[in-house]
């Protein structure tokens, strides 16, 4: 069976960005491919520098996972750090890796032009963590032979990365490492935020998936939409509002309400209500369930042990072949 492989960092509850770009498309190719799902601990060691918080949402995403409904009994739940030898992976791809392939990658670039912008040395407050990156998320991926990585579309370039550093590496030693590729889902792309930018943790514009009904209904009424008055015919296209609804309501109530946005005569105090209502409608069970997972940490980390066992039976495979072909076996 093909192997889809996704993992996301923990640094803090996820908003619907995450859960319609990353985790309900991982939860959908679990269903027919081997599924490794983890939690990016070591990623998140970039920018999160209190051990207690990386403890707690390492704890916290797994249980995020279980939540949505990952079925432990098929697929593999685990901590990036209980798989080391995808440590040992990231090394040997970073022998073959071309230092302008990580010099192109876009969080670095982005650094690098805030800093230019700022006026301050290039490599100002970037450390080797971050450059290193997407050669740590080559080998979460390569090491253990993924297929299918469903990720959003800002990953895509990661994804895009780890296929190179496959062929880079078979290029010298020959064919030992399987190339993968991003499921991007094409009818999400880009999740808007309240503010209609990308939603994003660092823009404060999320919708957490996990907030209260109260905390759920206020951010739905603070989604930013145009100042076309009730009566008004509206494109659905340009709404966020409308962009959200459509992905959580059945699809006649999506067909109805684009022809009441076309029409005129909604205002978009009823379209937030409506929208709020299919969230909660949505997310009520994975909430409660999230609750209860988070007071049984003996079961979570039961599961979690038994996701790394797993992870690393197939990574022991690979970079077994990979040391053998390098001349360390
Ligand atoms: P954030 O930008 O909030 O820090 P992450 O970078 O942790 O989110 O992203 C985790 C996963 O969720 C990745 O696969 C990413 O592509 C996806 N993702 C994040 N934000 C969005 C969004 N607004 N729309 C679609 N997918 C998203
Ligand atoms: N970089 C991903 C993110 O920010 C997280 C991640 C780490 C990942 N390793 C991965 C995603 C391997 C897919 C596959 O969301």
């Amino acid at each position: 069976m093909d192997i889809s492989l996704t993992g996301i960092r923990p640094t803090g509850i996820p908003h619907l960005g995450n859960y319609l770009g990353m985790f309900r498309p991982a939860l959908r190719l679990a269903r027919d491919h081997e599924a490794l799902c983890f939690v990016a601990d070591l990623h998140a060691l970039i920018d999160v520098r209190d051990p207690a918080a990386v403890a707690a949402r390492t704890r916290e995403l797994a249980a995020v996972w279980l939540a949505f409904g990952l079925d432990p009994a098929s697929a593999a739940l685990y901590r990036q750090s209980d798989v080391p030898e995808v440590c040992e992976a990231m090394w040997l791809l970073s022998c073959v890796a071309s230092k302008g392939l990580l010099n192109r990658a876009h969080a670095y670039k982005a650094a690098v032009a805030a800093n230019r912008a700022g006026g301050r040395e290039p490599d100002s407050g970037v450390t080797v963590g971050l450059y290193a990156y997407p050669l740590l998320m080559a080998a979460d991926i390569l090491a253990p032979g993924a297929d299918v990585v469903p990720v959003g579309r800002d990953q895509g370039q990661h994804v895009e990365i780890a296929r190179e550093l496959a062929r880079a590496f078979n290029g010298v030693y020959g064919a030992v490492l399987r190339a993968p590729r991003a499921a991007v889902d094409p009818s999400v792309m880009t999740v808007p935020g309240l503010d209609g930018r990308k939603m994003s943790k660092s823009y404060g514009n999320a919708i957490a998936v996990f907030a209260g009904p109260d905390e759920l209904r206020r951010s739905v009424m603070r989604i930013v939409t145009d100042s076309r008055p009730p009566e008004a015919p509206k494109d659905p296209e340009a709404d966020t509002v409308f962009g959200l609804y459509r992905e959580f309501a059945p699809a006649g109530d999506v067909r109805a309400m684009r022809a009441r946005y076309e029409a005129g005569g909604l205002g978009y105090g009823e379209a937030k209500a409506a929208l709020f209502e299919v969230l909660d409608e949505h997310l009520r069970a994975p909430r409660a369930r999230f609750r209860e997972l988070m007071a049984d940490p003996g079961e979570l980390d039961r599961v979690l042990a038994a996701g790394a066992a797993r992870a690393r039976e197939l990574v022991a495979i690979t970079v077994g072949r990979m040391r053998a072909a390098v001349g360390i076996a």
